[in-house]
């Protein structure tokens, strides 16, 4: 038989509203799944997308979970190929890092396959390689909630400075994903080219709260800083009701509520489960009442990321 991977990567919720291309968590569900394949022509080869989307490209040079694996063939000089079986659970251009998925579980699968033992740190860059096709900037917000799990702090990026930070298991996320599709690099245009210095202001000391609301289970202090006043003013009109949502979110007593990622889908945090269930059925009576098909999801932060499940 022939050799072969399987790897699962979960979905994120990335910019966690003040954090803008430097917070993401991962979540339990959904997720995208790889199967890796050593075939003897060389190079890397679609046999097939399923699930969530079958319009992504399969031309290799167009496709994010490609490109990883073409990295690692090229860094490794290996004179093989692989061919690549993805099975889409999360949705495309639906913001809870669709592409970084599916570049991560190739990466994590393809490196188990050739027997790289590249570490998570090691396998980022190639990682890196899938989301660059997505989005025209580099921002590693949901790829690395994706491969290592939990709530992840991205401090920099020259050089790559990733920081788990450890969040209260208490705290679920609610996602509601109206069906529309809006791609990164469009989402990326609508924000401001500067920031004004009192924006700054509000928004490093709202991601300082957030991360120190984290660190103490201080929920309060985790509601009073998930407040975003640079991507979601400038990307929320893209999203249908997205101010009835968020209200509606917060009257059902989450902590806070924003865009996930550069949308279209919308995050809440709550503190139980029961409060975020019922967060999901007030923001979906919103889109409901828009006649707009949306799909909810109702998760911990996972403190696992990508992993091997075959
Ligand atoms: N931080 C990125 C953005 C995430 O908001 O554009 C893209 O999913």
């Amino acid at each position: 038989m022939e050799r072969e991977i399987t790897a699962f990567a979960p979905a994120s919720v990335s910019n966690v509203a003040c954090g803008f291309d430097i917070m993401g968590f991962a979540l339990d569900q959904p997720g995208d799944t790889v199967t890796a394949r050593v075939v003897k022509s060389p190079g890397v080869r679609i046999k097939s997308i399923t699930g969530s989307t079958s319009s992504l490209p399969t031309d290799p040079a167009l496709n994010t979970a490609a490109a990883p694996v073409a990295a690692l063939l090229k860094h490794c000089k290996a004179t093989l190929g692989v061919e690549l079986e993805i099975s889409k659970g999360v949705p495309v251009g639906g913001g809870i890092g669709s592409s970084a998925a599916s570049a991560v579980a190739a990466a994590v699968a393809c490196n188990a396959l050739l027997e790289l033992d590249l570490t998570k740190e090691e396998l980022l860059p190639f990682a890196i390689e899938g989301e660059k096709i997505a989005s025209d900037a580099i921002h590693v917000d949901n790829l690395s909630p994706s491969l290592w799990g939990g709530f992840i702090l991205v401090r920099g990026y020259k050089p790559i400075d990733i920081v788990q930070i450890e969040a209260p298991r208490d705290i679920w996320c609610t996602v509601i994903h109206p069906h529309i599709e809006i791609q990164t690099k469009a989402s990326r245009k609508l924000l401001p080219k500067s920031v004004p210095l009192a924006d700054l202001v509000t928004q490093t000391g709202n991601a300082a709260g957030l991360v120190a609301g984290l660190l103490k289970q201080d929920y309060a202090l985790i509601g009073r800083s998930l407040h975003d006043v640079v991507a979601e003013p400038a990307r929320s009109h893209m999203i249908p009701g997205f101010a009835n949502m968020k209200a509606a979110a917060l009257d059902a007593g989450a902590l806070g509520c924003s865009i996930s990622g550069s949308g279209p889908s919308v995050f809440a945090l709550s503190i139980t489960k029961e409060t975020a269930d019922k967060v999901g059925a007030s923001m979906r009576k919103v889109l409901d009442s828009l006649a707009c098909p949306n799909t909810v999801f109702v998760s911990r932060i996972c403190s696992n990321g990508a992993r091997i499940i075959s």
